[in-house]
């Protein structure tokens, strides 16, 4: 099996190191050799591993117009040229293995399309949580199920930063720095730490889980910027840690997709995924809960995923396997409408009535509290920390929109989901 590898960077390295690496077990599990034909790259005069010598283009076409390539490997990243790449490959009757979650989260129906249309495999294991199984498992081993319900921490760099905040007692700033010393945030951390990047695995999972369509832009994000040490005090105190979760939800007719801060109680499942770990949960209605834990990137965890996947793809050789299952129109919920807890911490003048007033904008929008604590004054300004039961969104924001024509309350530092809270 003669494959071209798109992109020769953390990924593709891991790909070329692995496949040399494990080649006597990796060939007689598939009864085949797979051998890297030819490998694209955009600087010709970078130093490359010597396994790949002699394979080295800039130019796709050298790729695309050799006959002898039957599965094109992308792990190059980015919009395009990667997702012009995969559909000339997958025109051209090549399978394709990617593990660019940009592409697949914005133009997974074009390209499952056009893999049928050409009656090629279009594998994507990679894309989401790195290592960790989850595509495969979510399309097969649990396509017995209707999934109720996944939830997950899928950015590694995010869970890493809130880790450092909670365990070693870090600002968010000194957690970012310490996060890109040691190479889990990149130089420019945006995608990451605003959430866009979860978002994106979350809008092919929540795709696959719930057999419709969803779009990254469609699921709606909140990063972890403004989670501030007191917040990972105050979740300390109420028996609590703070992660960023993605979250996707079945209800009747539609789907709710998020990721947000979530406070979560420490016995959760999720709560002592420590580090640059990602792990994920899906609740299916006749199996029940169940996890998925691991590296959810880096060189060779990715690598695991992306040479499984070619793998596959030999055993699947002219066979198209792998379809798209998004046969359902369901809605994206409104996320004004998706219930939950909330946490709040607000900044307000430290005199009497002042908490009276706010409740009183609370049950305006028939919002319960669950709990209402207030523990530092200074100069005048007390710190509120405010714990909702399930409330819709829309009336959370309406209430504190509210509150901030009050003279009274001077900032609304924080607002985040609860879990667990019960009503
Ligand atoms: N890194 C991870 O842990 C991880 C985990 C899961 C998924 N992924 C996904 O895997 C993919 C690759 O990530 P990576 O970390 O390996 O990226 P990377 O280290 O930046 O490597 C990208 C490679 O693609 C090549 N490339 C980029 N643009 C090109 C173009 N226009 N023409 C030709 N070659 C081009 C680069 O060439 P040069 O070497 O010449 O610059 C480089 O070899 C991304 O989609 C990423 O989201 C990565």
């Amino acid at each position: 099996m003669q494959i071209g590898l798109l992109g020769l960077g953390t990924v593709g390295t891991g790909v070329v190191e692995l496949l040399e690496n494990n080649k006597d077990v990796i060939a007689k599990r598939i009864n085949d050799h797979i051998n890297v034909k030819k490998v694209l790259v955009k600087d010709l005069n970078k130093k490359r591993t010597p396994l790949v010598e002699g394979k080295i283009t800039d130019k796709f076409e050298d790729i695309l117009n050799d006959d002898n390539i039957s599965v094109i490997v992308e792990v190059m990243g980015g919009e395009e040229p990667a997702l012009s790449y995969i559909k000339e490959a997958l025109k051209r009757g090549k399978h394709v293995v990617t593990a660019n979650k940009e592409v697949i989260a914005k133009h997974g129906r074009e390209l499952f399309e056009l893999s049928a249309e050409n009656d090629v495999n279009l594998f994507f294991e990679a894309s989401v949580a790195g290592g960790i199984p989850i595509i495969k498992p979510m399309k097969e081993c649990l396509s017995a199920n209707k999934i109720v319900k996944i939830m997950g921490i899928l950015n590694g760099t995010t869970n890493y930063i809130l880790s450092q905040m909670t365990e070693q007692e870090k600002s968010f700033d000194e957690a970012l720095k310490e996060a890109q010393l040691e190479g889990y945030a990149e130089s420019d951390p945006t995608d990451d730490i605003k959430g866009y990047d979860a978002a994106r695995k979350l809008a092919i999972l929540s795709s696959i889980a719930f057999n419709t369509r969803i779009t990254s832009d469609q699921v709606y994000t909140e990063g972890i910027d403004s989670v501030s040490k007191a917040d990972i005090q105050y979740a300390r105190e109420m028996g609590q840690v703070i992660k960023l979760i993605a979250l996707g939800k079945k209800h009747e007719d539609s789907v709710e997709v998020s990721v947000t801060p979530v406070l979560l109680p420490k016995d959760h499942p999720l709560a002592s995924v420590s580090g640059s770990f990602n792990a994920i949960m899906a609740e299916g209605n006749a199996v029940g809960p169940v996890m998925f834990y691991g590296l959810g990137a880096g060189k060779m965890p990715t690598a695991s995923a992306v040479v499984a996947d070619i793998m596959e793809t030999v055993r699947n050789n002219n066979c198209s396997k792998f379809n798209c299952t998004c046969f359902d129109n369901l809605e994206v919920m409104d996320p004004g409408q998706a219930c939950s807890s909330f946490y709040i911490r607000l900044l307000v003048v430290d005199k009497p009535g002042v908490l009276a007033k706010i409740a009183g904008a609370f049950s305006q929008y028939q919002i319960s509290l669950s709990k209402v604590f207030q523990k530092n004054t200074i100069n005048g300004t007390a710190e509120i920390v405010i714990v909702t039961y399930d409330v819709p969104f829309e009336n959370l924001k309406r209430a504190l929109d509210q509150m901030k024509d009050y003279d009274e309350v001077e900032e609304i530092s924080t607002v985040i989901r609860v879990e667990g809270e019960q009503n």
